[in-house]
């Protein structure tokens, strides 16, 4: 018997969960399978059809230095930063094999608010995480205080005054098996809207 298409679909959306960036080691996907995976991401509802995001590859010796400025700024912020916070950092950027940093591009426009092209990214995120499972790997969606310091985004990721950091969306093999969390109930969610 043959699994219909909408069984596999909707298979591979309740399966989604996330593997904790620690857990993810090497290999994470080749270019050729890192674009496969952004062919599906780029596919989101996007009012205007502004593209209001695009993507940044962290991978190679280049983590350890993204982590090295990371850790910098950390301590200019915070001179006596908590007990592993450094150790923590370091992990989150140099355990993945790979992290896509996806940026919002958020300029001038008289048509589309904001808040509707950073949902456009956002849901690029989800995309890139679903499509990373799809393919095998484990993936990750973080933010934190890196994604809204305006000098780090600025001076060492190269984000423009007008970019905001939608997440970064970290790749790689799964170390362990993760156990689901609970998740929310549709059913209690759900109301009818019926006229006043
Ligand atoms: C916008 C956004 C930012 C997030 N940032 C972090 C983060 O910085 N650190 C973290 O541990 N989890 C963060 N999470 C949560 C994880 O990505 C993940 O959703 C969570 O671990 C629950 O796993 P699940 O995806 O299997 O439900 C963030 C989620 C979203 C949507």
């Amino acid at each position: 018997m043959t699994t219909s298409p909408t069984t596999l679909t909707l298979a591979a959306l309740d399966s989604r969960l996330s593997v904790p960036t620690r857990q993810l080691a090497a290999p994470g996907p080749d270019h050729d399978t890192l674009l496969r995976i952004l062919r599906s991401a780029v596919r989101v509802p996007d009012h205007g059809k502004r593209v209001p995001f695009r993507f940044l590859r962290i991978a190679g010796d280049d983590r350890k230095a993204l982590a090295d400025a990371t850790i910098a700024r950390l301590l200019q912020r915070e001179s006596r930063p908590a007990e592993g916070a450094i150790e923590k950092l370091r992990n989150r950027l140099t355990l993945p094999p790979l992290t896509i940093a996806v940026i919002a591009r958020l300029g001038e426009d008289e048509k589309i608010p904001v808040s509707e092209r950073q949902a456009t990214a956002s849901c690029v995120c989800l995309l890139l995480l679903q499509a990373a499972q799809a393919e095998g790997f484990g993936a990750q969606w973080l933010t934190g205080w890196p994604a809204y310091d305006r000098p780090l985004l600025e001076r060492t990721l190269g984000l423009a005054p007008d970019e905001q950091l939608a997440g970064t969306i970290a790749m790689g093999t799964p170390q362990v098996e993760v156990p689901d969390r609970e998740r929310p109930d549709p059913a209690s969610l759900l109301t009818d809207w019926s006229p006043a």
